[in-house]
């Protein structure tokens, strides 16, 4: 890939000019307040951390106050950020690095990544600002700017393409001004390259970015692939006397629970089912309805009787032809007797 060289030479000027280089987290090599600018960035924005970072740095201003401080404390500083479970392995944390570390952060990304909470890309955002180590992140950020950039195609989440992806993320490495190149991806992610109205114009890779050239930004990263919804098939049969139409209510479970709908099944077995004889039958055209979880098609068959008085069986009811469309029925079947209600005029 002809552009990888320059790639990340680009992002690194960029970073230096345009990045952001005031977080209060930036300001430090400490890799107890990395590690906790980190957790918290996990799954909140950078606004609504900061003042969470400050006051919890107020109250546990290192590993071993954090690790001696009961849970409930650590929780009432999380209160509010939400995910909850990352307070939990951040005290954890705190006391593995006590306990077998001595209160010194691993400089490994493969010994960081170990600790609870810490996933890979964690581990390497850690050990890039920390400890200058070569190691590539990849959060859901990264992932769109590479998407777009290098034109991958595929679900991210797709275990080939995070594969791949983190293949990438580890060729375009540079070999110095790691902390600088890492701080300047997730800065592109989040200013420049944002999932929906991406700033190309102002983007450094801009001009040998795949998705900009080809106007797919919107369509990448793509989206997780819908799964293939079953078909289903069923059929109902429209038993009408000439003036009006026969449905019938529901179970109150299951498709269309407690709603009326002409009765389902094959046209023998409705007719003998309700003790009905048909003077005529024929079938209408399918109709195909989307449910979110299956797709329908109704089959439907119209019977005409002989009028008759009431059928004695509950959960049948008589309804005007031209009323019948409006009686709270399911709209596919709403389709089916305005077609019966029109071919009869
Ligand atoms: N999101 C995750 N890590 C971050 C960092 N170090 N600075 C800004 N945003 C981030």
């Amino acid at each position: 890939m002809a552009n990888h060289p320059s790639f990340n030479e680009r992002l690194i000027a960029w970073q230096k000019i345009a990045g952001r280089h005031d977080l209060p987290w930036q300001q430090t090599r400490d890799p107890y307040r990395v590690w906790l600018s980190e957790i918290m960035l996990q799954q909140t924005q950078v606004a609504t951390v900061i003042p969470y970072y400050q006051r919890f740095l107020d109250s546990f201003p290192d590993v071993a106050s954090l690790a001696a401080a009961p849970i409930d404390r650590v929780i009432e500083h999380w209160a509010g950020l939400g995910y909850y479970a990352r307070a939990r392995n951040l005290h954890r944390c705190a006391q593995q690095v006590v306990a077998v570390y001595a209160g010194k952060f691993p400089d490994l990304p493969e010994q960081l990544a170990e600790l609870p909470g810490i996933g890979r890309s964690t581990a390497a955002a850690i050990a890039a600002f920390c400890f200058g180590k070569k190691a590539a992140i990849l959060d859901g950020n990264v992932k769109r700017v590479l998407c777009r950039q290098f034109g991958i195609e595929g679900f991210p989440g797709a275990t080939a393409v995070d594969r791949e992806l983190w293949r990438l993320a580890e060729s375009l490495l540079p070999d110095s001004d790691i902390a600088v190149y890492t701080q300047g991806l997730m800065d592109l992610g989040a200013t420049l390259c944002t999932r929906s109205r991406p700033r190309c114009d102002d983007c450094p890779m801009g001009s040998d970015c795949i998705a900009r050239r080809d106007g797919r930004q919107a369509e990448l990263p793509m989206a997780k692939p819908r799964p293939a919804v079953p078909e289903r098939s069923a059929s109902f049969v429209l038993i009408s006397d000439g003036a009006r139409l026969l449905l019938e209510r529901r179970p109150p479970s299951g498709l269309w629970g407690g709603l009326l709908v002409p009765p389902e099944g094959e046209t023998e077995a409705v007719l003998s089912r309700l003790g009905l004889q048909a003077l005529q039958q024929r079938p209408l055209p399918p109709l195909k309805h989307a449910f979110t979880h299956f797709r329908l098609t109704l089959q439907p068959v119209l019977c005409t009787v002989a009028p008759v008085q009431t059928t004695g069986e509950s959960g049948l009811e008589w309804i005007d032809l031209s009323r019948a469309a409006e009686a709270g029925v399911p709209t596919p079947i709403k389709k089916l007797i305005r077609q019966v209600a029109s071919a009869r005029g």
